[in-house]
């Protein structure tokens, strides 16, 4: 983090998530375009929430959105919250027994044997079943953050588009390099609840998550004065809904959905308009139309990404004055989109 960004909520800490495409590790960069008299910011795209955390650190009021539920629970814990955090109460009325067997056991129906020993997807029933006991929205927001972020440590791989979780969870080799394959969830719940409690705090504003789609939310913001976009770029893990449909379905606990293939991904999938190579400029073009009135645009992109570089320059030099910095990646990390030898892209755009 560079000098002049240690402010006072510096010595706070975002919990390093495990989420494809996130700028945790970019996060620092990022943070020194954004302008000291900047106010109001949306974080657009925040999937894990690690970059509207550092904007909150900046002191800045932050509104952030993600159109996955389970994205918007981390944002309502993180950012949206203050001082609401998990008590040895609440965690005895979480760790308590299923408060309807026949109604809480869609975890143990759909994942066990695929991704969960039986027992380990009957106790996440068990804990969902109890987390609207909780009376606090926020406390209920932290306690799903926690959990999904224990199912993707449990979990090898960190995400949900493969059937190998279960094989992969008796390899030694694998065992060997991450632990968490072979720990109950609930251990690895408690290892990350501290750290989770101690990420939250105020920043003396009023900040904000919402759980839309981009295009529907952006006509409704006032008074925005700088976006962040980190849209899914096709060509580099873009489908959200595969990779972390356990984590959503979870969180929803659909009841109306029907799950399909070998993962048991949710059907049919929300609309993104984002996650299609027949849809992607079309949106984005629509989306830098509807943030005409935000002044400052800082947009993520790899140069693997579809669409191409001067595609991206095409459509965003018809809005605004734009700088390309550039980041070279050292060690491939997060998927695909990250590999050694490519470069993450941040567009810099100003007003004309
Ligand atoms: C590249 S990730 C963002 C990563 C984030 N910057 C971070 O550091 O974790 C893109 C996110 O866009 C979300 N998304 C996809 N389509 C969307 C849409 N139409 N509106 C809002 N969010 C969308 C996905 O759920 C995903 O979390």
């Amino acid at each position: 983090m560079p000098k002049e960004l240690l402010g006072t909520y510096f010595n706070y800490s975002f919990p390093e998530p495990q989420y494809l495409g996130a700028k945790f590790i970019h996060r620092g960069w990022i943070a020194q375009y954004i302008p000291q008299e900047v106010h109001t910011v949306l974080d657009a795209f925040a999937g894990s929430q690690s970059i509207a955390y550092m904007m909150k650190q900046l002191g800045k009021r932050v509104i952030t959105n993600d159109f996955m539920s389970f994205c918007n629970q981390a944002g309502m814990a993180m950012i949206e919250n203050k001082n609401v955090i998990l008590t040895a109460q609440d965690l005895d009325i979480l760790f308590s027994a299923n408060r309807d067997p026949l109604l809480f056991n869609l975890m143990e129906q759909l994942f066990s044997g695929l991704f969960f020993q039986r027992n380990e997807a009957a106790f996440l029933d068990s804990f969902r079943s109890n987390v609207s006991l909780l009376v606090h929205p926020l406390k209920q927001a932290l306690a799903l953050t926690i959990m999904c972020r224990s199912m993707t440590r449990k979990v090898t791989m960190g995400h949900f588009a493969h059937t190998q979780a279960l094989n992969y969870a008796e390899n030694p080799e694998r065992i060997k390099r991450n632990r968490s394959l072979v720990r109950p969830i609930k251990d690895i719940f408690l290892d990350l609840l501290p750290k989770y409690n101690a990420a939250i705090f105020d920043n003396e504003c009023d900040n904000l998550s919402y759980n839309e789609n981009i295009l529907d939310l952006i006509p409704r913001l006032e008074g925005v004065d700088l976006v962040y976009f980190d849209p899914p770029y096709c060509n580099s893990h873009a489908d959200y809904q595969s990779f972390y449909h356990l984590l959503e379905t979870y969180v929803e606990y659909w009841k109306d959905k029907s799950f399909v293939n070998g993962t048991k991904r949710y059907e049919p999938k929300r609309f993104s308009g984002f996650d299609k190579t027949t849809e992607a400029v079309g949106n984005l073009e629509k989306m830098f139309e509807l943030a005409d009135n935000i002044p400052i645009w800082l947009i993520s992109y790899n140069d693997r990404s579809f669409p191409d570089i001067k595609t991206m320059l095409g459509m965003i030099e018809k809005f605004r004055h734009v700088i390309v910095e550039r980041k070279i990646y050292n060690a491939g990390r997060g998927g695909k989109g990250s590999v050694a030898g490519s470069s993450e892209v941040l567009f810099v755009c100003s007003k004309k």
